[in-house]
């Protein structure tokens, strides 16, 4: 029997906080905690949009508890702005889904100066986790959820030229950008243990699934999406087994069962060696602490 959401557990009292929650898989994601009662915040570069998001939940589920915060993960300043907005108004958090993304952009470095998938799918989040981990810390049962993709098996990390500096490659930029959200997913838990804290981290992906993060894709192969793919709420259950499955283990990654793990149902799923490789993780994270000034669990 697989999971399915009728399988978690209300959620009142709990909260939430969703990356990229206003369109696609966060916004399903964002929904599905909603009508299992969870405070949810919408955490948007884009406030017109998360607002539109926030009004769509509110249709859907009238007594729903949503709020807007702005976050840019294209910029660290926003990353901080973010906690400190967050941190003035709760003092817990009990699941943090880093879920927003961009795949195949043409070349372009973030204000930090960082190459932009990378800064948006993974420097950005490991800085959100580490200014927000007091909170985690000392909320029960508290997860951190992050999405990898298919694509991780793509590319081994590029430590020697990581921003791409020499010869872009944004399919190549695109896998080691989820490479490293799984590096860091499994560093994550392994550093949680090490410390003696409850919080899990988990990661998940969601096959393929028709959202509006292709659009940088040939049109050739966005229109096999349907076939072999499946749709944004079915792609955001793995996400929801992660963030609330009873079974899941800190540690564990999830995925679509069906089709190479392109779509079905939501299940524990494997990942490659290179993302399993511990002395990589460790050098990814400290990397990551010196790109971004933060750091955490050393
Ligand atoms: N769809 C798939 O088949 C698939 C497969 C594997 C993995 N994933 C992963 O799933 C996650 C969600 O993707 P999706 O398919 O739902 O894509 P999507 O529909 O394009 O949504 C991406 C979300 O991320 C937000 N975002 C982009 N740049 C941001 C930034 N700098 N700061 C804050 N938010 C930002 C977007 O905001 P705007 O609306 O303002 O652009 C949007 O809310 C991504 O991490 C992606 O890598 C998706």
């Amino acid at each position: 029997m697989s999971w399915t959401i009728h399988d978690a557990e209300d959620q009142t009292g709990r909260i939430a906080i969703i990356t990229g929650a206003n369109i696609g898989l966060g916004f399903d994601t964002a929904l599905e905690l909603a009508r299992k009662n969870c405070h949810v915040v919408l955490a948007c570069r884009n406030l017109v949009k998360s607002e539109h998001a926030k009004q769509e939940i509110l249709r859907q589920l009238p007594a729903a508890l949503i709020e807007c915060i702005a976050l840019d993960l294209n910029s660290l300043k926003s990353v901080r702005k973010f906690v400190d907005t967050y941190s003035k108004k709760h003092d817990t958090l009990d699941l943090l889904i880093n879920n927003a993304g961009i795949m195949m952009p043409p070349y372009s470095l973030s204000e930090d100066g960082f190459e932009s998938q990378l800064a948006t799918n993974y420097l950005g989040h490991f800085a959100l986790t580490g200014l927000l981990l007091p909170l985690l810390a000392k909320t029960p049962t508290s997860r951190v959820v992050s999405l990898s993709s298919l694509a991780h098996k793509w590319v081994g990390f590029r430590f020697e030229d990581p921003h791409f500096k020499r010869g872009y490659s944004k399919r190549s930029a695109y896998g080691q950008s989820k490479l490293a959200c799984l590096m860091f997913a499994y560093e994550l838990d392994r550093r949680l243990r090490a410390a003696g804290l409850n919080t899990y981290s988990v990661a998940a992906h969601p096959g393929v699934s028709a959202t509006n993060l292709a659009q940088n894709f040939p049109k050739i192969l966005t229109a096999l999406f349907p076939l072999v793919g499946q749709s944004s709420a079915a792609g955001a259950l793995p996400t929801l087994y992660a963030a609330l499955g009873e079974d899941i283990q800190g540690g564990d990654y999830c995925g679509p069962r069906s089709l190479g793990e392109m779509r079905g149902a939501p299940v524990k799923v494997g990942s490659n060696r290179a993302s399993r490789n511990e002395a990589d993780a460790k050098r990814l994270w400290e990397m990551s602490e010196n790109m971004t000034g933060v750091r955490y669990l050393g």
